[in-house]
């Protein structure tokens, strides 16, 4: 494995893995962690839409120049890849479900590096017949979700543990598709044997929740009594988005498994066993 551990932990990672830690920009670092594999899973970037709205130029060295260091690298040594792109390339689609042949829209540069990474991918299948799948990841939750920067299911999770009001933006009608990382890791898995190569496909979960409802489940299953508050709205937010999975479940043989309810009960559960080992060390 490959990680700056910027976000990420050694604790994390199964003792059996080498870890090396450098980022993929580095050539040295790719060139030793890449030497004869057979399957990349490339998921670096820097997710933080707004750190790429500030900084262009530098987070299009990770995102993009990364992506294209993978790839060819990837050349050299015969191996496929399975690279994380995201919903974000649609933008605000007219269309719900969204599926992959939906038009390119990207709203940020986050949104821009990812498109172009997205398809790359596709080229790098036609020119040069490199085996790539990019898979379109829409909001994606569970465990060690850490930072700032970790989306709208652990900002609720953790302001509920803290007994603070939950804050939604704007009028909490706007609506997403959350799918668990374990349906992640299955597609990504399911990416690395398929034959229909040189493509891009939906991960989501296929279903849509609204803001306040999901604020409505994280107060159900963590039992916290808080309320739950409106905020102004953030500015550019995307409306809606839903994941039409025809096309993965068709060709990859994609199901996702894990509901929303259990997904955020078993990381309610996990939290406070969590909490109980720390007391009793
Ligand atoms: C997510 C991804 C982003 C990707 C985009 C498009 C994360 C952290 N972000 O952005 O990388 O580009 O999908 O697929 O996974 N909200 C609140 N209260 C809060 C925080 C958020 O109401 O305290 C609302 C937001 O206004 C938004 C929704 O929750 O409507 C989801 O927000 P967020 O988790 O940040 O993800 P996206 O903006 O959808």
């Amino acid at each position: 494995m490959l990680d700056e551990l910027s976000t990420g932990s050694r604790a994390t990672v199964p003792d059996a893995a080498t870890t090396i830690v450098g980022d993929v920009p580095d050539g040295g670092a790719l060139e030793r962690a890449m030497a004869d594999v057979d399957v990349v899973f490339h998921q670096v970037a820097v997710v933080d839409v707004g750190r790429t709205v500030e900084h262009p130029r530098e987070t299009n060295a990770t995102n993009l120049d990364g992506t294209l260091a993978v790839l060819d690298r990837a050349r050299e040594e015969d191996a496929r890849v399975v690279l994380a792109s995201s919903a974000a390339v649609y933008g605000s689609a007219d269309e719900l479900p969204i599926a992959e042949t939906a038009p390119f829209e990207p709203r940020s540069p986050y949104a821009v590096q990812k498109s172009a990474a997205d398809e790359y991918a596709r080229r790098y299948a036609d020119l040069y017949e490199l085996p790539t799948v990019a898979l379109r990841y829409f909001n994606v939750f569970g465990p060690d979700r850490r930072g700032p920067y970790s989306g709208v299911i652990s900002t609720f999770l953790s302001q509920a543990r803290a007994g603070d009001p939950i804050t939604v933006n704007g009028d909490g009608e706007q609506t997403r598709d959350f799918v668990h990382v374990d349906d992640v890791v299955r597609a990504n898995l399911l990416a690395a044997t398929t034959d229909d190569v040189g493509a891009a496909y939906n991960v989501g979960s296929g279903t849509r929740t609204s803001i306040r409802e999901l604020a409505e489940t994280v107060r159900d299953a963590t039992g916290a009594d808080v309320p739950i508050v409106h905020e102004d709205p953030r500015p550019g937010d995307v409306r809606h988005s839903v994941a039409d999975l025809s096309r993965a479940s068709r060709r990859l043989g994609y199901e996702p498994t894990v509901e929303l309810e259990d997904g955020l009960r078993s990381l309610s559960a996990r939290r406070t066993r969590t909490a109980t080992s720390d007391r009793t060390a």
